[in-house]
């Protein structure tokens, strides 16, 4: 990974001898849009009279050079009512959100900004949303999960581009370590968990020794019950869409965490072939663009479960209706293998035994069994947007009564136009009535 920690770093001594860093935002590399609407939130900041400050993960990326157009900013004072008045300037959309003194921007170009009032929080019990008090910017960097994500940068003109790290944050980022800023952080919010292994898998870091030693505490105590399903679910599908998913689906296993959702839930070396697989076929040209690929990793990691766990895990995470009837389906998997293992097998058993499966699926079954992986591939490629010349108008022409029968005898036209029995309209026509007349023999 490309390491530019340090590279435009000036140091400035202060009167108190406070090493501050100041980057050069404008010598980084990353978008010019998201370059000019960084100075401008400094700009309307300064004309507010109100400080404001870059936090979350776009600082943390822009540290370590890596992508990131997530904007999310700190206000000094009244966020609410400085979003409003940015927004106002820009032409944008404000959505306060007054209970947390936060609001969301969108800007008519697609940039999205989140708004917060700098506040600390207090977490009355685990897992349960925190109550929330104005505050400044330090008390709001320390509410949060790891020193890595504790770091803000300041954009008002005087200071734009200065570094205000309180908790060794950006030493972490170059020691290339997770850690969390109290003994408690975990116990304030226990998707802390699954989060430091995303950021640890995510950059190739290692979660501190300490910190390791807590989130192993955290899991033990059964933190992760108190937690809803909604946000286990968000936090597990994250994971999930990360680039590669496997080292972290492995360390999730390894912690207990995958157990603490499922006791028999856990990354074995069957999930790990799969998800190896899976990559392969990714990079196939069959697999469709708008593909949800997280699905697919859910789906093997789901895979060597009994249906009934399978459903008992569904719906820990909350998973969508969609994605529970990809889960569902995995029962008939086995199944489907065996029935495609026919090297005999038409065209027209392959299409009528996979047409009601969802795509997901059906690759996830090309993952688990490669011998028939051509045939689902010839069903993606071909067979599943193969259609019979004619239609119930046609039969309806030729004298069939319309009906469940029409289904019947088209669904018996397209077996045949798959076979490559019939050819054209003429000869499906003539098959149809073939059929109709044998149907009423
Ligand atoms: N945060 C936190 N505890 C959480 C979730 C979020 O302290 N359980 C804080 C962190 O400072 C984090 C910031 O909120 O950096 C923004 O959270 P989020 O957008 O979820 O994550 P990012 O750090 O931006 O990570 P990503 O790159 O995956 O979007």
């Amino acid at each position: 990974m490309e390491r530019t920690i340090g590279s435009s770093l000036r140091k400035q001594k202060t009167g108190n001898l406070e090493l501050v860093e100041v980057i050069d935002l404008d010598g980084r590399k990353f978008p010019p849009r998201l370059k000019s609407l960084l100075k401008k939130i400094g700009e309307a900041a300064d004309e507010f009279g109100v400080n404001v400050y870059l936090v979350g993960g776009l600082p943390r990326d822009i540290l370590l050079g890596q992508p990131n157009l997530d904007v999310d900013i700190v206000v000094e004072g009244d966020g609410i009512a400085f979003a409003k008045q940015f927004s106002r300037q820009e032409r944008g959309e404000v959505k306060p959100h007054k209970q947390f003194q936060t609001a969301i921007v969108v800007l008519p170009r697609g940039f999205k900004i989140d708004v917060a009032t700098a506040r600390t929080e207090r977490y009355e019990k685990p897992g349960a949303l925190p109550t929330v008090e104005v505050s400044g910017i330090k008390d709001d960097l320390y509410r949060r999960d790891f020193t890595i994500n504790s770091i803000a940068i300041q954009l008002n003109r005087r200071c734009y581009g200065k570094v205000i790290d309180y908790f060794g944050g950006h030493q972490d980022l170059k020691a290339g370590i997770i850690r969390v800023l109290h003994q408690l952080s975990f116990v304030d919010d226990p998707m802390r968990t699954i989060r430091a292994v995303r950021f640890e898998q995510r950059y190739g870091f290692n979660i501190e020794q300490k910190t390791e030693r807590l989130l192993r505490e955290a899991i033990q105590a059964g933190l992760l019950d108190k937690v809803s399903s909604e946000r286990i679910g968000k936090e597990i599908t994250l994971i999930l869409k990360e680039k590669d998913p496997l080292p972290a689906v492995k360390r999730l296993s390894e912690l207990g965490i995958l157990g603490a959702i499922h006791p028999q839930l856990r990354a074995d070396r069957q999930t790990e072939v799969l998800f190896f697989e899976l990559g392969k076929i990714f990079s196939s040209t069959a697999v469709p663009r708008h593909l949800h690929r997280w699905v697919l990793y859910l789906l093997a990691l789901l895979y060597p479960l009994s249906p009934e766990v399978r459903k008992q895990v569904a719906e820990r995470l909350a998973l969508s209706k969609k994605v529970r009837d990809c889960v569902s389906k995995l029962e008939t998997v086995e199944e489907k293998i065996r029935l495609l293992d026919d090297p005999s097998l038409k065209p027209s058993r392959v299409y009528f035994s996979l047409r009601n499966l969802p795509t997901e699926v059906l690759l996830l079954m090309a993952a688990r069994a490669k011998p028939i992986s051509n045939r689902i591939f010839l069903y993606l490629e071909k067979l599943k947007t193969a259609r019979t010349e004619i239609s119930g108008e046609e039969l309806k022409q030729i004298g069939i009564p319309s009906g469940p029968i029409f289904q019947k005898i088209l669904d018996m036209v397209l077996a045949a136009r798959l076979d490559g029995e019939v050819d054209s309209k003429q000869e499906e026509l003539k098959l149809a009535e073939e059929i109709w007349r044998e149907a009423n023999r």
